[in-house]
């Protein structure tokens, strides 16, 4: 039974690849390939930095990220190309999908819901430059427990926020990795597979897999259950 959907936030509602254009006029021929280590990057920093208990928000771990990527492929960055790319990472765009498809699970009664290693701030800038603020009655951020997911306490935000259990609340991740710490957490797991992407070899499934949002909100209504 699905009583709460909540999401993503970062591939998921908001297309961490939108910023290619935007990094392809200032190292021309190189978008593509910084923007995959930047978002590389920056996971690997939020998995050590929440393994090794040395918490800086996602922020400054994006912004980190790309100064290593630049470095790191020989491409020289500009304090003001930075200012830059970081402005345009708070604005990145929402897959254009999204909003019927949250409209459809909010108007079959369904409580939606963020829970992002974002900042509060990256997250209601992204919302609201994106027009899906209206849509999300709870916008979770790590920062709360300044932990990444994939730790439980950052998992745990979701069930306290809605004081419902997991197992009730669908998680909506397109990142494997996230769905299955999701899993392991005990949600009930919807994994948005938008790039076709092998399952991960984890020992762990998800509940429903599908590529569109469209695919999210037909499962989420058809298994909705009556809130409490
Ligand atoms: C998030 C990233 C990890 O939104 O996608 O939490």
């Amino acid at each position: 039974m699905v009583k709460a959907v909540v999401f993503d936030a970062y591939g998921t509602l908001f297309d961490v690849y939108s910023i290619v254009s935007t990094a392809e006029s200032i190292f021309p021929g190189r978008g593509p390939v910084l923007a995959t280590c930047w978002r590389d990057k920056q996971i690997e920093y939020t998995r050590l930095r929440t393994l090794c208990n040395r918490y800086a928000d996602f922020w400054q771990v994006t912004s980190d990220a790309l100064v290593f990527c630049c470095e790191d492929l020989g491409l020289p960055l500009t304090e003001d190309d930075r200012a830059r790319l970081m402005a345009e990472y708070e604005r990145l765009q929402a897959f254009p999908e999204n909003m019927p498809a949250l409209e459809r699970m909010r108007s079959a009664g369904l409580p939606l819901g963020i829970l992002s290693n974002g900042t509060q701030k990256m997250l209601e800038t992204a919302l609201a430059a994106s027009g899906l603020g209206n849509y999300l009655d709870k916008i979770l951020s790590v920062d709360a427990v300044r932990k990444f997911k994939t730790a439980s306490e950052a998992y745990d935000l979701g069930p306290k926020a809605f004081g419902i259990p997991a197992g009730d609340i669908l998680f909506v991740s397109s990142n494997g990795w996230d769905v299955s710490g999701a899993a392991w957490f005990g949600y009930h797991t919807f994994w948005l597979n938008r790039a076709n992407r092998p399952i991960e070899r984890l020992g762990i499934k998800p509940h429903a897999v599908g590529t569109t949002m469209d695919n999210v909100a037909t499962y989420a209504v058809g298994n909705r259950g009556r809130p409490e």
